[in-house]
């Protein structure tokens, strides 16, 4: 969603607030803009395009001033269009806030204020709050007290950042189910929507909690809940993730640093306490009703959690959508959810949450980010030390948490008994034998893998098959090949193509097969019939496998994959070679492969 900076200094802000959006802009990119209080009062550039493109038209680095706030936009509500950029001023301009969320409300409170008489210069939700300041300052001659009375009257997910005139030496901030973190130097103080915009500045950080304000100045700060007027002592942590980590080191693409940084996530995933899987294992096989829970990408990892329980523990355990959990799941107090996300505020997975927490049912999550909302609201979290993940496209998060969900179904089979302590360490060894062998594949298979995106690059249209487990690597797979290639990928499992599909399939139609490890008989039997079905009707395909049993000439393509893969390991093989894939074609196509068209990296609104 929309990236929030500010900055409090003792020296100009201008270029600490242009780095911080830059390092949000996968959060949103299509329109950016700053307010800064110099001398003269506030000024606010901005306009529509990525951020370098607003730079050379507003040329931000003109302005100098000791206080303010920047933001780039992911656009909800409004076109995008100069005027719904942000900041956006109250009518005197006497204040100017950055806001990410949705106000769902706005359309009664914009109507009261122009009852009131308050002009309106844009057509976005935020812009109501800037004008309820400046009602509420009038009232009340107090910054702070105007913030409280103005989110008394707010519904929705709000993290808003703003500046004044009245206290041209401070920024205020409030959050509500939107993140807002505060960054601590030394002169320098700093409000973001998440730590990658300080990181670089002072590892130093609080995390505000809902409805809480802060009031940020260059050498203090205080903290204070909205409703009570309460202040808060908060905590300050520092965050681990270096400066280094978050930057491209020399490869063209953050996805194709993210995915050859794979083995390495993986290994410090697996560093993970034995005792935290088997606290989820406990929490897991306890449960009456229990789900895995994700959306996009982290659904996909539900997926793949779903066969993997099925298989081993011979359980049912759905995956459901997070945007449609509180539609269909029946929650009670022995219900336990399992939920992956990335960066810990994905709206519609933290509703889930709630739903169950509600019930006094148990929450688990699998997350990237230290602090964020998700980890906080759950029972138990494991934080996945993947480093960040900054392109768009999310690769190396979701193979880590399919490994770490395989470790928790693992400990689960063996407590129920369904598999012996050593036949769990011998997957547990093939489990942390990955890093080797996707390096491997990394080595070995990405120029051919590259020319084969190269050859395929012009087809728009496919079918990504998949049987069992495999299915749940081919809709991750085809998720990749649309996110980043605008490429159209439908994924089916095998045996349901005949079902009506079928009737697509001519010589110009394109399938990608994920053909099942050799050791699994009868997902590899079914699909090598579906093949053939697809073959009878002269369809064109591609298929990953590894090696053995496959008939020569059977594919039209084939990315061979290492041989000595077990059928443990066959799952994550194919997906990193999937997302090779569909990266060498995104690349082929000349596409933006970091931030793709209309994506937002953290979906932080319903
Ligand atoms: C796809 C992608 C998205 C996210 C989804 C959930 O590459 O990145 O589908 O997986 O928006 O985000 P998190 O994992 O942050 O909850």
């Amino acid at each position: 969603m929309c990236g929030i900076c500010g900055v409090v200094s003792n020296a100009n802000v201008v270029n600490d607030l242009f780095f911080g959006i830059k390092q949000l802009e996968y959060r949103g990119y299509d329109s950016c803009g700053m307010a800064i209080i110099n001398g003269k009062g506030l000024v606010a550039p901005k306009n529509i395009g990525s951020i370098d493109e607003v730079d050379r038209k507003e040329d931000f680095h003109q302005y100098r001033g000791n206080v303010g706030i920047s933001h780039t936009r992911w656009a909800t509500h409004g076109s995008v269009t100069q005027k719904n950029s942000h900041p956006h001023l109250s009518q005197n301009q006497q204040f100017a806030i950055v806001h990410n969320g949705i106000i769902s409300n706005f359309r009664d409170l914009r109507q009261q204020l122009i009852n009131e008489g308050y002009l309106f210069s844009s057509e976005t939700d935020s812009e109501v709050f800037a004008h309820l300041m400046d009602r509420h300052y009038k009232l009340y001659n107090n910054i702070e007290e105007a913030i409280a009375a103005s989110v008394k009257l707010v519904e929705g997910s709000y993290a808003i950042c703003l500046l004044s005139v009245h206290d041209p030496k401070t920024l205020y901030c409030i959050k509500n189910e939107s993140p807002l973190v505060l960054g601590i130097g030394e002169g320098t103080n700093y409000v973001a929507s998440d730590f990658y915009a300080f990181v670089k500045f002072t590892r130093n950080a609080v995390i505000l909690d809902d409805r809480e304000i802060a009031v940020v100045s260059n050498d203090s700060y205080y903290v204070r809940n909205a409703d009570t007027g309460e202040i808060k002592r908060k905590n300050i942590f520092t965050i681990d993730w270096s400066v280094e980590t978050s930057q491209k080191g020399g490869y063209p693409h953050y996805m194709l640093k993210e995915i050859y940084e794979q083995p390495e996530s993986l290994t410090k995933a697996f560093l993970t306490p034995d005792i935290e899987f088997t606290n989820f294992a406990d929490i897991l096989t306890k449960a009456k009703e229990k789900y895995f829970v994700g959306v996009g990408t982290t659904f996909y990892v539900a997926e793949y959690g779903k066969y993997f329980f099925a298989d081993f523990l011979g359980e049912f355990c759905p995956a459901i959508s997070s945007d449609e959990f509180n539609a269909i799941a029946k929650t009670t107090k022995d219900t336990a959810i399992l939920c992956f996300s990335q960066s810990g505020e994905t709206y519609d997975t933290l509703q889930a949450i709630k739903k169950v927490k509600d019930s006094g049912g148990k929450a688990l999550s699998i997350t990237n980010v230290m602090g964020s909302t998700m980890a906080r609201m759950c029972d138990a979290t494991i934080l996945q030390k993947s480093g960040p993940e900054i392109c768009v496209i999310s690769t190396k998060a979701a193979l880590s948490q399919m490994a770490l969900l395989s470790f928790i179904g693992l400990e689960a089979a063996e407590k129920m008994a369904k598999i012996s302590t050593s036949e769990k360490e011998k997957y547990v060894s093939e489990l942390k034998a990955l890093p080797e062998l996707i390096s491997k594949l990394l080595n070995e298979r990405s120029g051919f893998i590259h020319s084969v995106a190269k050859k395929y690059a012009d087809e728009f249209n496919w079918l990504f098959l998949g049987k069992g487990i495999y299915y749940a690597v081919a809709q991750e797979s085809a998720l990749k090949l649309k996110e980043v290639a605008y490429v159209h990928a439908e994924a089916m499992p095998c045996g349901f193509l005949k079902h009506g599909t079928i009737a697509l399939i001519d010589e110009k139609f394109h399938s990608m097969v994920f053909v099942p490890h050799h050791d699994e008989e009868c997902l590899f039997k079914h699909t090598m019939s579906s093949v053939e079905e697809i073959k009878a009707r002269k369809g064109a395909t591609v298929g990953f496998h590894f090696g053995t049993n496959v008939p020569e000439g059977l594919f039209n393509d084939q990315i061979v994959l290492p041989e000595e893969t077990t059928k443990m390991q066959a799952p994550f093989i194919q997906l990193v070679a999937a997302q090779l894939f569909s990266y060498y074609v995104a690349y082929t196509l000349k596409r933006d492969i970091d931030k793709p068209r209309n994506l937002a990296k953290s979906v932080t609104v319903g």
